[in-house]
C-alpha cells in the first residue's frame, strides 16, 4: 500500500499539466471519483487497522497534493488564455466623441415656419393623410369630372376612387372650419401624396405648409402682407414677393406666390430660369362655395388660405438642387445642417 502511494506521488509530481486538455486527463486520473486516489482510498479497508490511521493521513496528504497541483495549474492556464486573448487593443485610448446629432433640413424649415407664424397669431394643425373624396375635393369645391381632379395625380386607396392619399393640405382647411368656428387662423403643415415620376424636382411623397385666416373683413391686403411677412422673415428683409394670377377651385380670386431668386438675387440663374423669380406656392381668398360646405356662413367671413412646398422652400434656402438628397439619408449632406435648431 506505502508503496503504491509512492508511486502516484512520483506519477503526480511527473504529470503535465501545460493544456486545458492534460488537465482534465489529470483531474480524471487522480482526483476525480474513478480517479487512482479514490482507489485507493477503497483499498484503505483492506490495509490492517493498526496501519490504517497512518496509511489515511498518508493518503490524505496525497489527495491535497493531487488537488494543489491541479489548482495551480488551472490558474495558470487562466493567466495564459487572458494573455493570448490581448489583442492588443489600446484600453487607454479616449472614448469615441459623443457628437451631437442633427436635425433633417425638412424639420428644421418646418419649425422655422412655424414659429415664424405662430408669432402673428397662428395656431398648428393636423389632419390625417389618409383621406376621403369630401376633404380633398368636393369640400373644396372640386366640380364632379373636372380636370382639376386628374391635375392632382391622386393615389386612391379604394375601387370607388373615395378613399385616397391626400393630395395637398388643403384637407385640414376643411376639417379645421367644420370642427371651428371663426375667428380661425392657422397654419397646417404636413405630408402629401401624389403619383409622380421621381426626379431632382419632383417627388411622389413631400410636404407643404397650408395657412387659413377666416374672420370678419378678410381681405387680399391681408393675404399679401401674410405672406411678405413670411417671405422677409424667412429669406431675408431684402426679399420681394409677387402675387401672380392663378386659378384654384377653392380660392376665388386666386394667385401663385414668387419670390426674387436668392441665387441670383433677381438677375436670372438657371436655377430661376432667367427670370429672377421662382414659386413657393398657392393662394387666393377662400372661395365662399368652400365656407358654405363647412357650414360658415360666407355672407358674414371672409378668408384667405395659401399652400407651400417645404421641400420648395427648403431648397431655396439652403441652395439644396436635388430633391432627392432629402430621403437618401446620405450623412454627409445631413451633418451639414448640424447645430442649426
Ligand atoms: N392646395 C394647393 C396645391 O396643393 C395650394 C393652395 C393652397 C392654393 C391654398 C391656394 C390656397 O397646389
Amino acid at each position: 500500500m506505502v508503496e503504491k502511494i509512492q508511486q502516484v506521488e512520483q506519477d503526480i509530481a511527473a504529470a503535465v499539466v501545460g493544456s486545458a486538455a492534460e488537465l482534465e486527463a489529470f483531474r480524471i486520473a487522480y482526483i476525480g471519483r474513478k480517479g487512482k486516489i479514490a482507489a485507493l482510498f477503497d483499498d484503505l479497508k483492506q490495509v490492517a487497522p493498526e496501519q490504517r490511521r497512518q496509511v489515511g493521513q498518508e493518503l490524505n496528504r496525497l489527495k491535497n497534493l493531487a488537488q494543489e497541483k491541479f489548482d495551480q495549474a488551472q490558474e495558470q492556464l487562466a493567466n495564459a488564455t487572458a494573455e493570448s486573448a490581448d489583442t492588443g487593443f489600446d484600453f487607454t485610448l479616449p472614448t469615441v466623441p459623443n457628437t451631437l446629432g442633427t436635425r433633417h433640413p425638412l424639420s428644421l424649415v418646418r419649425s422655422e415656419i412655424i414659429r415664424i407664424f405662430e408669432r402673428i397669431g397662428f395656431n398648428v394643425s393636423e389632419g390625417p393623410e389618409m383621406e376621403d373624396d369630401w376633404h380633398n375635393f368636393t369640400a373644396l369645391n372640386f366640380p364632379e369630372n373636372h380636370p382639376a381632379r386628374e391635375m392632382q395625380d391622386t393615389f386612391f386607396l379604394s375601387q370607388d376612387r373615395d378613399k385616397l392619399l391626400r393630395t395637398h393640405t388643403s384637407t385640414v382647411q376643411v376639417r379645421l372650419m367644420e370642427m371651428q368656428k371663426p375667428p380661425l387662423r392657422s397654419i397646417m403643415p404636413g405630408r402629401v401624396y401624389r403619383n409622380e415620376a421621381i426626379s431632382a424636382r419632383a417627388h411622389m411623397v413631400f410636404h407643404q405648409v397650408e395657412g387659413l385666416y377666416v374672420d370678419k373683413n378678410v381681405s387680399f391686403a391681408d393675404l399679401k402682407q401674410t405672406l411678405y411677412y413670411f417671405a422677409k422673415e424667412m429669406f431675408g428683409p431684402d426679399t420681394k414677393v409677387r402675387f401672380r394670377p392663378s386659378f384654384f377651385p377653392f380660392t376665388e380670386p386666386s394667385a401663385e406666390i414668387d419670390i426674387t431668386c436668392l441665387i441670383c438675387k433677381g438677375e436670372g440663374c438657371n436655377i430661376c430660369k432667367g427670370t429672377g423669380w421662382v414659386e413657393i406656392g398657392g393662394s387666393g381668398m377662400v372661395d365662399p362655395n368652400v365656407l358654405e360646405n363647412c357650414s360658415i356662413d360666407s355672407e358674414t367671413y371672409s378668408g384667405f388660405a395659401f399652400g407651400m412646398g417645404i421641400e420648395r422652400i427648403t431648397m431655396l434656402k439652403y441652395q439644396i438642387k436635388d430633391l432627392r438628397l432629402f430621403t437618401e439619408n446620405d450623412v454627409r449632406f445631413l451633418r451639414q445642417f448640424k447645430g442649426i435648431l
